[in-house]
């Protein structure tokens, strides 16, 4: 067992989720958090973060991870936002096909005012409802290859692939 209170090295990594108002970037924080799920959850306004600690070969990496509005109306000065990040969730809701369209929006914005690289995933969220499905898995598969970003889908209500995404995420920056 390795003590807690080591004075080893610290890594804290900035992620941010990004993507249009209710695909669920909220719930995919809080379930991977906190591990809760709120099936009435209110729309985001300004910025929020959670500090996670992941272990990765033994050693301990902390993820800041900021969750912003994404209603335009509701969001924080954009430069703040991305300054520092060195991971990216981008996110749609695969029942709503005009939240896929808005991805490369918002895939130019977090190119645009980043100032480090950034390793990003697309994510697909929702995926629990398979039955009003709009944007095919290949879809999402074939936009990340175009864009050069790794692809997932996840649900926040059952957690398929929630760890995973940013566990991935965070891997590749380290
Ligand atoms: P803004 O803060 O406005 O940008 O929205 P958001 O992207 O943070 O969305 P939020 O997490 O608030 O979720 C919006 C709605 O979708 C809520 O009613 C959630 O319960 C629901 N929701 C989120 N994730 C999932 C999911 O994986 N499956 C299902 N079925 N519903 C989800
Ligand atoms: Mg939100």
């Amino acid at each position: 067992m390795s003590s807690s209170d080591d004075e080893g090295e610290e890594y804290l990594f900035k992620i941010v989720i990004i993507g249009d108002s209710a695909v669920g970037k909220s719930n995919i924080l809080s379930r991977y958090a906190r591990n809760e799920f709120n099936l009435h959850s209110k729309a985001t306004i300004g910025v929020e973060f959670q500090t996670q600690s992941i272990e990765i070969n033994g050693k301990e990496v902390k993820a800041q991870i900021w969750d912003t509005a994404g209603q335009e109306r509701f969001r924080a000065v954009t430069c703040a936002y991305y300054r520092g990040a060195f991971g990216a969730l981008v996110v749609y809701d695969i029942t709503r096909r005009d939240t896929f369209e808005s991805a490369t929006k918002w895939l130019d914005e977090l190119r645009t005012h980043s100032d480090t690289t950034v390793a990003m995933m697309l994510v697909g969220n929702k995926c629990d409802l398979e039955n009003i499905r709009a944007v095919s898995i290949d879809e999402g598969k074939s936009l990340a290859e175009q864009e050069g970003l790794f692809f997932m889908e996840t649900s926040a209500l059952d957690s398929t692939n929630v760890t995973k995404a940013f566990e991935l995420v965070v891997r590749e920056i380290y």
